[in-house]
């Protein structure tokens, strides 16, 4: 079910076209030397950045990370999501969804959902219907929203020969503000009546999200009750580390608490162990993952 390209010998391979797009990028940014020789270090969460070094420094050091591990989840080669993984295809097959991007940051996350569902369609591992999907992502980093803006537009024409339409938004978000939450969630449910479907994708956002999580936690529940009436999708995707751990811990607590209407699904709890490979650093690395879905069809 998985072409050879992304998947051999137990190792994962991200998508030639999105590692195309990141290098070309990272060239434009004077920072492919950087990337090439930064160290991979052990605080798999990192956080990002609110200003533009930070976020340089941030795209060059873990975006092929942070791809990777969503990759893992869509392709599931080794059979740990099950349901999660035939959700994400089935959701992602047709029709038009509405999709919030939480927090975006420089696209790692986004692009490799995008790009994995654009090769499976290519290698015939799953049907080729038209599907159209609006994409809102919100972060409150300026400069990791220009570079997701540039990155998108580039992805755009590779998905579209795949039929996989996108149109997308950007909104200069702060999770822990209710006035933004606020704010965010209009602009992105402002065409209510045109989707079948509302998901929200939400991956890496432990670093910041574990310690800040009472400021966030408002937000969250914002969001979701905002789309009670609708059929919606919530997937987190982690790394596994001790914040990413405790962030986990605190959204079970919200969602069973008061959110309790959807239905929960977390097929991994230990933090399941893969290898993918490095095409920047060319070297093979190991990633853990964490993942929890919530929906209401
Ligand atoms: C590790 S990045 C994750 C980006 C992307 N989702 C991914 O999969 O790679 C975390 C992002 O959280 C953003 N962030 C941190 N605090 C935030 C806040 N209070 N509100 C909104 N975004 C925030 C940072 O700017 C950064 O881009």
């Amino acid at each position: 079910m998985i072409p050879n390209l992304l998947w051999k010998n137990e190792v994962l391979y991200q998508s030639k076209k999105l590692i195309k797009l990141y290098k070309e990028e990272l060239e434009c940014l004077g920072m492919y030397e950087y990337a090439t020789n930064c160290k991979e270090e052990k605080n798999d969460g990192a956080i990002g950045g609110r200003n533009e070094e930070e976020t340089k420094k941030h795209f060059s050091e873990r975006f092929l990370t942070s791809s990777a591990r969503v990759q893992f989840v869509v392709l599931d080669p080794k059979k740990y999501f099950l349901e999660i993984s035939k959700d994400l295809k089935s959701t992602f097959s047709s029709g038009n969804i509405s999709l919030l991007d939480i927090p975006c940051g420089t696209g790692a996350g986004i692009l490799s959902l995008l790009s994995n569902l654009a090769e499976l369609r290519q290698f015939s591992k799953v049907p080729r219907l038209p599907i159209s999907i609006d994409i809102l992502g919100g972060d409150y980093s300026k400069s990791a929203l220009d570079i997701y803006v540039k990155l998108l537009n580039k992805i755009k024409l590779e998905l579209e020969n795949e039929l996989i339409f996108i149109t997308f938004d950007i909104f200069e978000w702060n999770a822990s503000d209710m006035k933004s939450t606020n704010l965010l969630t209009t602009q992105w449910l402002k065409d209510e009546d045109k989707y079948e479907e509302f998901y929200i994708f939400m991956s890496a956002f432990s670093g910041v999200g574990s310690s800040n999580y009472k400021r966030f936690e408002e937000s969250f529940k914002f969001i979701q009750n905002r789309i009670c009436h609708q059929p919606s999708t919530i997937i987190f995707i982690e790394p596994n580390t001790k914040e990413s751990n405790i962030f986990m811990k605190l959204l079970t607590k919200t969602y069973n608490v008061c959110l309790s209407w959807l239905n929960g699904k977390e097929e991994s709890t230990n933090g399941e162990r893969f290898n993918w490979h490095d095409e920047i650093r060319d070297n093979t690395a190991k990633s853990e993952v964490l993942v929890k879905q919530y929906s209401r069809k």
